[in-house]
């Protein structure tokens, strides 16, 4: 299981330490969530930030969109080169367009759907996606309840995965922790995104890493 720890829930007034504790602490990826407060009721941080997440750190960046403006967000987060750039469904009237942009930026896309959309919108897409981002809670917040329907979306999903493209990566986002991880492997997640189970776990970033992996 690669895990990916969210800077959302780390103390912004130490980033960089941060981040550097984390990727020495056995992180996989550097889960960035960026919110324009209009998609979701939360603003967060935009290309000036990231761009010193990105030198803080030591893994490759999972930029997560949650924005209405998906094509002017690709513009300004492609300089920075991260792994992965997610954009909603929900968000998004030409997703397979969107995904061929990203790709040819040399950049893996990844199309995120929130906790109540069907996996099946995703079957046609699959061979334009290098990942499909699962929500676990609806999209704004760190801290959020896991919603366990996930478990069964992602089952789903990877049958539609291994029909469509067997390379997919499925990510889950939201509440993920010691006590669904398990379920989350089982049903087939690659990556799971992990914000406050990591940043405010009182045995440490070490341990809570280990724990999920
Ligand atoms: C929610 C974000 C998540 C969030 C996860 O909109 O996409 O990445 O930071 O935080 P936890 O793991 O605390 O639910
Ligand atoms: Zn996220």
């Amino acid at each position: 299981m690669l895990v990916a720890p969210s800077i959302l829930s780390a103390d912004f007034a130490y980033l960089g330490e941060e981040v550097r504790s984390v990727c020495d602490a056995g992180a996989d990826l550097i889960h960035v969530d960026v919110m324009d407060g209009h998609f979701v009721p939360n603003m967060t941080i935009g290309p000036v930030v990231v761009e010193g997440v990105a030198r803080s750190s030591t893994k490759p960046l999972d930029v997560h969109l949650m924005v209405e403006d998906n094509n002017f967000f690709v513009d300004l987060f492609a300089p920075l080169k991260p792994e992965f750039i997610s954009f909603h469904f929900e968000s998004e009237r030409h997703p397979n367009r969107l995904a061929t942009k990203i790709r040819d930026l040399g950049i893996r896309p990844s199309l995120v759907l929130n906790p109540h959309t069907l996996p099946e919108v995703t079957e046609y897409l699959l061979p334009y996606l290098d990942m499909v981002l699962l929500m676990s809670v609806n999209p704004g917040f760190g801290g959020q309840k896991f919603i366990p329907d996930v478990v069964e979306r992602a089952k789903r999903l990877k049958d539609l995965i291994e029909k469509r493209n067997p390379d997919c990566l499925i990510e889950v986002d939201g509440g993920v922790s010691d006590q669904n991880i398990g379920a989350l492997k089982e049903a087939g997640v690659d990556v799971v995104v992990a914000g406050s189970y990591v940043f405010k776990n009182p045995k440490g970033y070490k341990e809570a890493i280990a724990s999920l992996k």
